[in-house]
C-alpha cells in the first residue's frame, strides 16, 4: 500500500465522496436566493475547491468569484470550466480571512460555503474577520449561505462516518473520525482515511487536522459580531420548505445570513492577527471532514449503513 498525505492533490477521489450533491447543492442556493435574498446573478464561493460548484454555477449562467488557497484546487478547477463558463468565471488563490476585491464590494447577491469548511478558521479573528470581509461584498439584501456542524460538547464518544465512492475502475473507501471537542481550546480533532484501491493502485490518503467548534450560543455571538443577521437555519437535507425547527437538536446547519442593516462599513478590508490557518501542503492534512460529513451523509453510498449525516447531530 502506497501512503499519501494530501487529498486535495487528488481532488476527483475527494469528491467521488464530498462531490455528489453538486446539483442538489446549487437548485438548493438558487432557491434561497429566491426566498431570501435578490435572486441575482453575482455568486462568491469562499475556499472553492476544485470547482464542482463553481462550473454548476456557471453552467447556470451565473457570474462566479471563487476563490482558495490552493493552488493545486484552483488549477483543477480552470479545467473543468467550458470556454462559456470561463467567460463568467473570475478564480483566483486567497484566503478566508483576507479575500477582499474592490470590484465586488456590495456587489455579490449570494456567497456560499457549504461543506464546513468555515470550521477552518482557526481563532475567533480569523472567523471574524472572514465573515466582516464576506459581508462587505454582500448586497445589503445578498446572502451568505454558510453550512456546518454545531458542536455538542456534551458528547462522550468520538464519531466515525465511512462512505463508499467510485471513480472508474478505482473503488474509494473513506473513514472520518472526529475525536471529542476540547470545549476550551473550540477545537476537536478530526482525521480522514481514504483508501483508493483499483488496477495497479493501492493508496493509504491520511489527513489529520483540527475543526473549530461552535455551540449554536458561539455561533450566534460571531454572526452578531460580524454585522451579520440569520434569515433562516436549514439542515443539510437542503429542503427550501422545511426550515430548522424551533428546539431541533440536530446539528447539520445551514445559516441564512444577511448584512444587519447599517453594518456595513467602508475602507480598507480589515486586518486579522489570526495565525496563518493552513498553507498549501500543510492543508492537505487539514481538508475537510465537515464537506465530508455533509455531503457523504447526503450522496456517497454507504457500503455499511452509516450514521445517516444528519442523525449524528442528535436528531
Ligand atoms: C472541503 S473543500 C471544499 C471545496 C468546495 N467548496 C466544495 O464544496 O467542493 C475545502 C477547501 O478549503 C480550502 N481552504 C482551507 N482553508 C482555507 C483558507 N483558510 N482559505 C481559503 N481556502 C481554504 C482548501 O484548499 C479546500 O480546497
Amino acid at each position: 500500500m502506497e501512503k499519501r498525505t494530501d487529498w486535495y492533490e487528488h481532488p476527483e477521489y475527494y469528491e467521488a465522496i464530498f462531490g455528489t450533491d453538486t446539483v442538489r447543492e446549487a437548485d438548493f442556493l438558487q432557491a434561497l436566493s429566491a426566498r431570501h435574498g435578490t435572486g441575482g446573478s453575482q455568486w462568491l464561493e469562499p475556499a472553492c475547491g476544485a470547482g464542482r460548484l463553481v462550473a454548476e454555477a456557471a453552467s447556470r449562467g451565473m457570474k462566479v468569484a471563487g476563490y482558495d488557497i490552493s493552488e493545486a484546487m484552483l488549477a483543477h478547477a480552470r479545467k473543468r470550466l467550458t470556454p462559456a463558463e470561463r467567460r463568467r468565471v473570475k478564480l483566483a488563490p486567497s484566503r478566508m480571512e483576507e479575500f477582499f476585491v474592490p470590484e465586488l464590494e456590495g456587489r455579490v447577491d449570494v456567497a456560499h460555503n457549504l461543506v464546513s469548511t468555515f470550521r477552518y478558521l482557526d481563532s475567533e479573528a480569523a472567523a471574524l474577520a472572514h465573515l466582516k470581509g464576506t459581508r462587505r461584498l454582500l448586497k445589503p439584501n445578498g446572502i451568505y449561505v454558510l453550512g456546518f456542524h454545531l458542536t455538542d460538547y456534551s458528547r462522550s464518544v468520538p464519531e466515525h462516518e465511512r462512505w463508499l465512492g467510485r471513480v472508474g475502475k478505482d473503488k474509494v473507501v473513506c473513514n472520518t473520525h472526529e475525536g471529542l471537542p476540547d470545549r476550551r481550546a473550540r477545537r476537536s480533532p478530526m482525521r480522514n482515511r481514504l483508501r483508493i484501491t483499483g488496477p495497479g493502485k493501492d493508496w493509504l490518503i491520511e489527513t489529520t487536522w483540527f475543526f473549530r467548534t461552535y455551540d449554536a450560543v458561539q455561533a450566534g455571538k460571531l454572526f452578531r459580531n460580524a454585522g451579520l443577521r440569520v434569515l433562516a437555519a436549514y439542515d443539510f437535507d437542503y429542503d427550501v420548505n422545511s426550515p430548522v425547527a424551533r428546539g431541533s437538536r440536530r446539528l447539520d446547519r445551514v445559516f441564512v445570513l444577511q448584512p444587519e442593516p447599517g453594518a456595513v462599513e467602508q475602507g480598507t478590508p480589515e486586518k486579522t492577527s489570526a495565525p496563518k490557518v493552513m498553507a498549501t501542503k500543510k492543508q492537505a492534512s487539514t481538508e475537510k471532514v465537515t464537506s465530508v460529513r455533509k455531503a457523504s451523509a447526503q450522496k456517497a453510498k454507504p457500503e455499511a449503513a452509516p450514521k445517516k449525516k444528519p442523525a449524528r447531530g442528535n436528531s
